[in-house]
Order: C-alpha cells, then structure tokens, then sequence
C-alpha cells in the first residue's frame, strides 16, 4: 500500500504548529486550576495541550481555547488567570453525586454547566464562576444479551444492547463490543463522549445504513433539573425521552446512562482518493459539483465517508512526482461487509469517466488507495479522527438533500467557488442516507433537526484564528458567517447539526431544530421552569442573556 498521510477530520494545525513552536519556555498554567507546583506540571500541561487526551482527563479543561476566554493557555505572553473556568467541579462517580450538585444548584441560584470531555464546539460544556459536573468516571458499561426491557414497559426490545455510564467515551464501547463481534453507531474520535454526542443526535460511519446514534436508544437515565433520578424510555417520561435525543446537551437534565442498540461489527473496505486535478486547471468546482450530484446515489449503494473539497489543497501524495497542489475532492469513503475492491471502484469509476469526458481541458485524475479491515475495530484502529485539539476554531453547518445535491450544477459550482474562497475548504459528511431516512427510533420519534431524514450529507467549514486577538476573530466570524449565507442560499430549506454548529448561528432555534423547536420548548419550560441549566445556543434560553460571563434576565 502506498502510505497517504492517515487522515484528519476538521483540524488544522497549521497556525498551532507555528503557536507551539513560538511558545519556546511554557509558563503558565493548567486549564484554571492554580498550582504553584508549575515547574513539574507545566512541560506536561503545553505537551498535552494539542491532544483530545489531555481536556478529556482534566476536570475544567475543554479542546477548544475561546470558550474559556483564553484566559489560561499554557503559553508564554499569555496571563493566566482561570477567570472563564468554573470555580468549583463535581468529580462524579456515583448517579447520587449529580443529584446534589444539580439539587445544590438549583437552590443555590449557581450557574450550571455539565462536562463530559470538552470536545463541544459550541461551547456548551464551560462557564466562568460556575459549578460543573464532570461526568469523566461515570464509566460503567453492560452488556445485555438477546433482548432489553425498558423499564416500566411490558415486552422487551429484541436484540443486544449496552448500556454505557455519562463518561464512557466512543473508545470504551468499541473496545468493549468487538470481543462480541459488535459495535455502535459512534462517532469519528476515539475520545467523544456519549454525553453531548447523543443528546445533539450523532453521526457515524456507520449512520448511512443504521440511522443516528439517537435512533439507537432504547433508554436513557436522567437526573432532572429538580435533582431526580428518572428513567426515559417509550414507557416512561416519554416526552424527555424524546427531548433528550437529538434537543441538546446540559439542557433537560444529566444523562446518567444509556442503553443502545448493537449491530454486529462490518468488514470495512476503506478507499482514500483524490479526484481533480491541478489547482491551476479550469473547471474545478464543477468537477466537485459533479461529484455532489452522485452522492445520493453512492450513498443508496451503502457508501459512506467524509471528503474534502477545496480549489487549493496540498498534495496528499507529496509534490514529487505530482504537482505540490491540488484541486478538486479528497476524501475517504468506506463500503461495508465486503472485500472485492470491485464493489467500490465500480461505484467511483463512472463518475472519474464522466468528469474527464465532460472537462477534458482539465486533466482530471483519480488516485484510489484501497485497504481491506475485518472489522469495524480494525478499520476504527487506524482511521479515527486523530486532528488536534488547543486551538481557536469557529465551525458552521449546513445539512443538503438531493434537490440541493442534484440541482442546477452551473449553479451549484458557482457557490461552490464563492465558499471556497471565503473559508478555502468544504467538508462534507457522507454520514446520512437511507439508514437515516428509514430509521425507527424507539417511541416514534426524536428531537433531532427533521431536515436530518431527508438530508444526504452534513456539510462543516472551519475558520481557525489567532487567541486574544479581538480583530482576527472579527475576521474569522466574518468569513465564516459570509460562507454560511452561501451554504444557507444552497440549501434554504433544511437545516444545520447543532454539534458541529457556528456558536452564533442566526436563527438557531430554527437552523437546528426546525418544527420540533416548539415541543422542545413546552418540555423545557415544564421539567426546568427555573433554567437551572442554561446555555448557548440551547433549547429554552430565551429568558437570559450573558453579560459578561454573568447571566443577567432579559
Ligand atoms: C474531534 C471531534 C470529532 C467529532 N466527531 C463527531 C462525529 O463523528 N459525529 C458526531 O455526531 N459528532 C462528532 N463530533 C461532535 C461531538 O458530537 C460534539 O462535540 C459533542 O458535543 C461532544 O460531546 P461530549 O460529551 O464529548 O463533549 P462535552 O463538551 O463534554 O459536552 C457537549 C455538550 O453536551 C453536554 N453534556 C455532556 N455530557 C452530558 C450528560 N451526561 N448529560 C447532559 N449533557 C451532557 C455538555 O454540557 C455540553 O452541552 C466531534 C467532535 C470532535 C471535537
Ligand atoms: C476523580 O475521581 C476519580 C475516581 O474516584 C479519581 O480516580 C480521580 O483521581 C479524581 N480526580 C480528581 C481530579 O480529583
Ligand atoms: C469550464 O470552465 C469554463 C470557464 O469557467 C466555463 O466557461 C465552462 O462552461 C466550463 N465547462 C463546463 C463543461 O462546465
Ligand atoms: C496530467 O496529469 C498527469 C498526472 O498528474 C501528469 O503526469 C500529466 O503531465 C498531466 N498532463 C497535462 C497535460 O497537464
Ligand atoms: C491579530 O490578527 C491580525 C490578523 O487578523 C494581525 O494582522 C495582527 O498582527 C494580530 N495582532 C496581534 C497582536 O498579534
Ligand atoms: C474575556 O477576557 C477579556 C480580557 O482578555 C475581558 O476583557 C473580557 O471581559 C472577558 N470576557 C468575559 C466574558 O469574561
């Protein structure tokens, strides 16, 4: 096999490169925690800094610096004065633990966050001055074999199920599964927690042919905004059941624990290509609009993947003997339970004939690696997203279904280009389809945004910018809110994935959550009367606004 660089989802760490190599002697600091043992802890913390490991194990730390207010990065030149960390952290264990920090809280008027890794993009998991649960330990995992039976319901739910603890992260139930041949629908990154993932809705490799990760629970335990321990399910409190999937993290209560649905473990075929050209070639963005146009169909066939579009992007392959840069889609597409490289080249070879039919001044080329793994673990081992954490980041997102993907495609390349030129890349999440669409979540329903049934792919951009300075993030909302207006132009009438969302999302209530925002909205107002949990953009938070780091009503 020819060794392409293994692949990285969102990240960029170009800029941190040239942060981490300017921060020659680190100072500072341990994610808000005040040590005066700095002279050992400090190599540490600035080594760690860059990984999902290091915010997952610490008890305030979150992966991305602005949700703190930057106000302690482990680098020299930067103060460090922990103010937009929480004052005090519920380490817990037990599902009694929650229950007083939440019940503390409430009666207390404190401000309230919940943290499970801090791998939120928007923010949600941090607060200045606040108390935080941190669900890290809550690590139990159990296996229930041949059928489950919620609780409070009279038959039980055929097949196997697992029910995972709030800090059991997406590593955890694959190396528990696979022993059994098994797995979950998961996330992207090993360190993901189940936490925020389900509760936002969650996308995986594996969605295209079994649905969201919300459409595999069965039950869900929950401590309430009042400090109850409840059970959730198609039986019980179906209503928070239902909110609870896909309505948002820290905002109905504290998951304690769910129980999902199983599937047995596919063997993974994994292709790595790059279909384009020279960055200096015409025609590129039509090129990826015709590839657009073919993903509701590669998609029905069972392909799924993440791909890159971009006019300019370097050279997987190196710039010797190829051109040092590209344009065009690069991507990895998996294809499952199947080893004959013939299934997945027969899918991709039509679209690379057409496109160098249809642009022949363009040189297109196409450069499948494919690799054969035995098992979702195996694929899972080497292709989890592995980017970087630490830096400073604004994402958007922007759900397409066929009509957008399939539509005009002189139109189609035209907005293409203007993205590409505001923000340099397109990601496109090939993660939704017929699995999706055709899903049956237990009680008939989830909260997630309907646009999710009928979208084929959930699109991301990224602007990174630089900590602390207030001009350069301007700059970053700026491109990234222009590239947004063009996604929403391409793409009216759907919706966007509160997970991996702008923070500052204009009409968020609607953009993630469409026709169930008003439910959502009666059930928040009925469990948490008192906003004990609040934050943004969540469910309900209507009736305060931050002002400062301090929550003041409207
Ligand atoms: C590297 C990376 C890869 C990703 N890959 C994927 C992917 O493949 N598919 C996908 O769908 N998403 C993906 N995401 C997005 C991910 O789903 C969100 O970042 C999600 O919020 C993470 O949840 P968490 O619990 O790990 O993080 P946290 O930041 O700890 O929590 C996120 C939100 O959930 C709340 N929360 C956490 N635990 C609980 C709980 N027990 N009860 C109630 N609320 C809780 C928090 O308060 C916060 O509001 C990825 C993110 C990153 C950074
Ligand atoms: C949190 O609790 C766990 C389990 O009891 C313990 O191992 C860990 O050291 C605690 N962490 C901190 C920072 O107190
Ligand atoms: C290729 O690009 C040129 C210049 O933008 C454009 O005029 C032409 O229509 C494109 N060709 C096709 C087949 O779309
Ligand atoms: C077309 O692309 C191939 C592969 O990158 C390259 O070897 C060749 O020189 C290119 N031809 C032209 C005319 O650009
Ligand atoms: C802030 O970022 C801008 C680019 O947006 C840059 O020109 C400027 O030098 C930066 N300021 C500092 C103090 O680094
Ligand atoms: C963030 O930090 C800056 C100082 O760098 C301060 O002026 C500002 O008030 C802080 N914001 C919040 C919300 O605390």
């Amino acid at each position: 096999m020819t060794s392409l660089p293994s692949l990285k989802l969102p990240t960029i760490a170009l800029y941190l490169v040239q942060f981490l190599c300017l921060a020659a002697v680190p100072v500072n600091g341990n994610g808000g925690r005040h040590h005066s043992s700095r002279s050992y802890k400090c190599p540490a913390v600035v080594a760690g800094w860059f990984t999902y490991d290091f915010h997952t194990s610490d008890p305030t730390s979150i992966q991305w610096n602005q949700f703190s207010n930057d106000s302690c990065l482990p680098f020299e030149r930067y103060p460090c004065d922990g103010s937009g960390y929480p004052a005090f952290v519920v380490n817990a264990t037990e599902v009694e633990h929650v229950r007083r920090a939440v019940k503390f809280a409430g009666k207390n008027d404190v401000r309230l966050v919940v943290k499970g890794t801090g791998h939120d993009f928007i923010g949600r998991s941090i607060a200045p001055n606040s108390l935080s649960i941190w669900t890290h330990y809550m690590k139990d995992i159990e296996y229930h074999k041949g059928s489950f039976r919620p609780r409070g319901c009279r038959s039980s739910i055929k097949g196997n199920a697992v029910t995972a603890g709030a800090g059991v992260q997406m590593i955890d139930l694959h190396d528990y599964l696979d022993p059994y041949g098994e797995t979950v629908v998961g996330g992207g990154a090993k360190s993901v927690g189940v936490g925020g993932y389900i509760t936002g809705g969650g996308h995986s490799m594996l969605s295209t042919r079994n649905g969201l990760a919300v459409d595999q629970v069965l039950e869900m335990e929950v401590v309430t905004p009042d400090g109850d321990h409840i059970t959730a399910n198609e039986c019980r409190n179906e209503d928070i059941f239902w909110a609870m999937r896909g309505g948002g993290g820290s905002t109905f209560g504290v998951l304690t624990s769910v129980t999902l649905r199983v599937i047995p473990s596919p063997k993974m075929l994994h292709m790595i290509f790059m279909l384009g050209t020279t960055s200096t070639a015409p025609n590129i963005t039509d090129i990826q609009a015709l590839f657009l146009s073919k993903v509701p169909s590669l998609s029905d066939s069972g392909l799924a993947g993440y791909v890159w579009l971009a006019k300019e992007m370097v050279n997987p392959a190196g710039p010797d003997p190829g051109p040092p840069l590209l344009g065009g889609i690069f991507g990895m597409l998996t294809l499952q339970d199947t080893d004959d490289e013939k299934d997945m080249l027969n899918l991709m070879e039509p679209i690379v004939e057409e496109a160098a039919q249809r642009f022949p001044d363009s040189n297109v080329t196409f450069g499948p690696v494919i690799e054969k793994y035995g098992s979702f673990q195996d694929w899972y081992s080497v292709y989890h997203d592995n980017g970087a954490a630490g830096s400073s980041q604004w994402l958007g997102s922007r759900l397409f279904g066929e009509d957008t993907l399939t539509g005009d495609a002189g139109e189609l390349a035209a907005r293409l280009d203007r993205l590409e030129d505001l923000t340099g890349q397109l990601m496109v999440y090939m993660v939704s389809g017929k699995g999706v669409f055709e899903a049956e979540p237990r009680g008939g329903g989830t909260a997630v945004s309907p646009a999710w049934r009928t979208s084929y792919v959930h699109n991301t951009i990224g602007e990174q910018f630089a900590p602390r300075n207030a001009s350069d993030d301007a700059r970053s909302r700026e491109a990234l809110e222009a590239a947004l207006e063009v996604l929403e132009e391409m793409a009216p009438d759907t919706g966007a994935y509160v997970n991996e969302a702008y923070k500052y999302q204009h009409d968020w209530q609607q953009t993630f959550w469409g026709e169930n925002y008003e439910r959502l909205l009666a059930i928040k107002r009925d469990v948490d009367p008192k906003d004990v949990f609040w934050c943004h953009p969540c469910v309900g938070n209507e009736r305060w606004e931050e002002v400062e780091g301090r929550l003041c009503r409207v």
